[in-house]
């Protein structure tokens, strides 16, 4: 895998350079621990503002005056899963964690910027409980920065959506619970803690009508698809002719679901409308060997990121990274850009 890639993010005319390496992935262990408190940059840097930066060359640092952006508890979007604090977690430093880019300084998030930029739009965030986790913490900054408004902030859940409104906007944010992309029966955004998930690999459309009509759509899907063993299901579930297959050709399987979104995206999006992104996978955090635990261990008490730059986690999956990247050559190829974010 290239280890630097240029993006243009389109739709707000911004150019990143990203960097496969270190600093984010961090980002993303320290944040699946425990609830992010950041929105990565995707939507409110300044055009010009990274044409020299790698935000992805950097570090962590603590800083305790400007963070944590937002209080779990306070807010109202915040479920259960990620509220750590509710429960009873004490050490809350986690959320004091800055990523510092070596070249350049990242602006804070700006609510009313964000909400201005979609006025009159929908930004819909599609996937499992990576895009949830973004798209909460993206609802609770908004949330804490116009606090005296919130009568105007609504939120609904239906179906597989929970859909967010700023009224005096006209801005809606949602997030639609499709953790496979495709058709499986861990559909259900309450009940999706399925052993082993049955994928129906060419069947998204029950899904994706919910997404033509957005103006921006950010995808993400992989931990899911990390078990070894995944069974495809040709037919419809309950269909007495319905065939299952167990197969272990993991990556095979994760290319198969990806053609079938990019076919999809191919045929439904409209070009001059909606802009695309891909939310590339948080690096595997569970191996307690990165803190120097005995092997065997798992990430239970580690309460600060590892530091050191460049770390991948050990049992980081670069194979769906790379499958991923190839699907959206594949797709720019064929007229439809897709960014990546990683
Ligand atoms: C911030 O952290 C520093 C160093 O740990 C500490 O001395 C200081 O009291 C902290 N400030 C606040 C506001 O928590
Ligand atoms: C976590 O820390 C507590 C308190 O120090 C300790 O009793 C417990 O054994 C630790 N758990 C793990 C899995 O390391």
């Amino acid at each position: 895998m290239a280890s630097t890639q240029k993006l243009v993010l389109g739709a707000l005319n911004v150019s990143y350079n990203f960097h496969f390496a270190g600093l984010l992935l961090i980002t993303f262990v320290i944040a699946s621990v425990c609830g992010k408190q950041y929105f990565q940059g995707l939507l409110m840097i300044p055009y010009g503002f990274v044409q020299h930066c790698d935000l992805f060359s950097g570090r962590w640092v603590y800083d305790n005056v400007s963070y944590p952006l937002y209080k779990g508890k306070q807010c109202s979007f915040m479920d259960d899963d990620f509220a750590c604090e509710k429960f009873g977690r004490k050490d809350l430093d986690y959320q004091k964690w800055r990523s510092q880019p070596h070249d350049c300084d990242l602006p804070r998030f700006n609510a009313f910027a964000l909400l201005k930029k979609l006025r009159g739009k929908k930004l819909v965030f599609v996937g499992d409980t990576l895009n949830r986790n973004q798209f909460m913490s993206m609802l609770c900054q908004i949330e804490s920065s116009i606090p005296q408004s919130s009568s105007k902030l609504s939120h609904v859940r239906k179906g597989n959506s929970i859909i967010f409104k700023a009224t005096e906007y006209n801005a809606a944010i949602e997030f639609y619970w499709a953790p496979l992309l495709v058709e499986s029966n861990c559909d259900d955004m309450e009940i999706h803690h399925v052993q082993d998930c049955i994928v129906r690999i060419k069947a998204i459309e029950k899904h994706a009508r919910y997404w033509t009509d957005a103006d921006i759509l950010v995808f993400d899907s992989f931990a899911r698809w990390l078990g070894s063993k995944t069974t495809l299901l040709w037919g419809s579930f309950g269909s007495s002719d319905a065939i299952y297959k167990e197969v272990e050709m993991r990556l095979r399987v994760y290319e198969m679901a990806l053609n079938t979104w990019s076919d999809w995206l191919e045929n439904h999006i409209k070009r001059t409308k909606t802009k695309l992104f891909f939310m590339s996978l948080s690096p595997y955090h569970k191996n307690g060997e990165d803190w120097s635990m005995d092997t065997g261990g798992n990430c239970y008490n580690e309460t600060e990121p590892i530091l050191s730059e460049g770390h991948w986690g050990s049992l980081t999956d670069r194979g769906t990274m790379q499958i991923v990247e190839s699907a959206i050559q594949k797709l720019e190829t064929r007229g439809l850009k897709v960014m990546l974010v990683v």
